[in-house]
């Protein structure tokens, strides 16, 4: 969706296509705010305050309407999304769905392989997120390798979460 990208040229869209797209933040939120908000995220808790302030300054706020599609399963991405106020659903199955809640992430897969989207990504309730592009991510992931077991050990969740549920729809079909 590259949305900061889309911002800086001028090319979001709004409603031309009929969907409802996040939008950057009309009251953008002071850095201050943002700091505090990524103090309380899990995956930057090894981070300094001098990388937590760089964080801050790399990450965009977007503002999203419940029922946005922030992320379509089988497009190419270029962002990470953080949660910062409301809840996401991911739908990792045609029955199965979770859900994401603030001081959650989510995009993080195709910015460490470099493939398409895995699952579709929708908007719950209206949200709050900030957006850190891929190539900030990365270089994020390089300076604080303390965000390593924190990624890893959410990646070993999701897998097994998803495994779960192909298992458990599987045993449905066979009965
Ligand atoms: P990505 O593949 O980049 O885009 C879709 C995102 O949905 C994916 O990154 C993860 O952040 C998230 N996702 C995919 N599968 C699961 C799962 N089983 N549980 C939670 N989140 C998931």
């Amino acid at each position: 969706m590259e949305l900061v990208g889309r911002m800086m040229d001028g090319t979001i869209s709004y409603a031309d296509r009929g969907e409802l797209e996040p939008v950057p933040s009309a009251s953008s939120i002071k850095q201050d705010e943002k700091m505090e908000r990524l103090e309380a995220v899990p995956l930057f808790a090894a981070c300094t305050r001098r990388q937590l302030r760089a964080v801050a300054r790399i990450a965009e706020s977007f503002d999203a309407a419940a029922d946005t599609v922030l992320i379509r399963a089988g497009e190419p991405g270029d962002e990470f999304y953080l949660i910062v106020e409301g809840t996401a659903r991911v739908h990792v199955s045609a029955t199965k769905r979770l859900r994401l809640r603030a001081g959650d992430f989510f995009g993080e897969m195709s910015l460490l392989d470099g493939e398409p989207r895995s699952a579709t990504v929708v908007a719950e309730t209206s949200l709050r997120l900030l957006v850190i592009g891929r190539r900030n991510f990365l270089e994020l992931f390089d300076k604080v390798p303390g965000m390593a077991p924190t990624l890893l050990a959410t990646l070993s969740r999701r897998v097994r979460r998803a495994e779960h549920a192909i298992d458990v729809s599987r045993h449905r079909v066979r009965r």
